[in-house]
């Protein structure tokens, strides 16, 4: 049955905001883990603007269930993730002006450094995914490189302006997670999932794991994090 990997960063952010030590994401990621999240997935940017090297260090400890890092493909990064050891790490881009994660990675074009960085975490008992377009051409690539899994970027899916798109963006989706699993990988899924369009895309089938973080956040909010990450959960695993 598919999975949700609670993806905490904007727990941290709301801390940096004020530069202070609350909200913590690491209570966030037990309130989670408690509610019936099946991974913690937090993304340690190069400028550190949410996520600290603290937080890392602490959730390696306290995570029960599975600890999924998101990083750029650097040499820093990948020394971090050989020292503190997640179960999962997700290789993505990183550009310094972005508000978010706005793209899938390049494999084709990175695909030296990228099987460097994926060979390194994998000798050292790592599961590495990498963050991409459903593009055919780009899962070709990723299962060039040694990856365990790719996750799936459904952006341009959760922004689909009309039915018409999303339906199409879907049908990519698909062809992504048959080629993927036809080529002996696992498939992850992230990026804009909300409470609405979940349910066409897990109704398709063939996704592991969803990391979800900025919605589940929002509601939490409002309704508390218990509630929002069970609510989550519920449409993950009854889709
Ligand atoms: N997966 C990846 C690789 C991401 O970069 C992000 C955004 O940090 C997410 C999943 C979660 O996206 P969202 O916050 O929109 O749910």
């Amino acid at each position: 049955m598919a999975k949700l990997g609670l993806n905490v960063d904007h727990v941290a952010t709301v801390r940096q905001a004020r530069g202070g030590v609350e909200p913590d994401p690491v209570t966030a990621a037990a309130m989670g883990e408690l509610a019936g999240a099946e991974g913690i997935t937090i993304h340690l940017r190069e400028d550190r603007r949410h996520i600290q090297d603290r937080d890392l260090e602490i959730l390696r400890r306290t995570v029960k269930t599975k600890l999924n890092l998101e990083m750029a493909a650097t040499q820093e990064m990948v020394r971090i993730a050989l020292r503190t050891k997640p179960e999962q790490v997700t290789l993505v881009p990183e550009k310094r002006q972005e508000l978010t994660t706005e793209g899938g990675l390049d494999v084709i074009l990175n695909l030296k450094s990228i099987t460097d960085a994926v060979k390194r975490l994998r000798d050292n008992g790592i599961v590495v995914s990498l963050f991409v377009d459903p593009d055919q051409e780009q899962i070709k690539a990723a299962s060039k490189s040694g990856a365990d899994y790719i996750e799936i970027h459904t952006g341009a899916f959760a922004a689909a302006p009309d039915w018409q798109t999303q339906k199409r963006e879907l049908d990519e989706i698909d062809a992504a997670i048959k080629l993927a699993t036809k080529v002996g990988m696992g498939v992850n899924a992230g990026h804009g999932i909300n409470y609405v369009n979940i349910k066409p895309l897990a109704a398709i089938g063939g996704i592991e794991e969803y990391n979800i973080g900025h919605s589940i956040m929002a509601r939490a909010i409002l309704v508390g994090m218990d509630r929002a990450v069970k609510d989550m959960v519920e449409l993950i695993k009854y889709a």
